[in-house]
């Protein structure tokens, strides 16, 4: 579904080198298909799914070690 609708995965370098500035842009303003939460959440709660977004980062990059070592 993610795919098809070309949604980026969170987790992602792609998505984890911008900056809390463009997500917070992204996620109030809506990029592409991508619709706009601005209407639907208050700053603080834009705070915290930034915060979200960069929770999914960490959980990958243990996984990635995780794997690494097991090597
Ligand atoms: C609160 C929930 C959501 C969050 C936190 C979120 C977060 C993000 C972020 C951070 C990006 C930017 C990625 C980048 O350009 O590097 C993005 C892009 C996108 N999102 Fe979401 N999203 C949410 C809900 C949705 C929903 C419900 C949809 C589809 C109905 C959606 C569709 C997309 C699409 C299509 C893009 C790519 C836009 C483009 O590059 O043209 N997102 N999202």
């Amino acid at each position: 579904m993610g795919a098809s609708l070309s949604v980026p995965d969170l987790r992602s370098n792609q998505v984890q080198r911008n900056d809390d500035a463009f997500l917070r842009q992204v996620i109030k303003n809506g990029k592409g298909n991508m619709p706009r939460f601005g209407r639907d959440f208050s700053e603080k709660e834009i705070d915290a799914i930034i915060q979200l977004v960069r929770s999914f980062a960490t959980e990958s990059n243990e996984k990635a070690q995780a794997q690494t070592s097991r090597r």
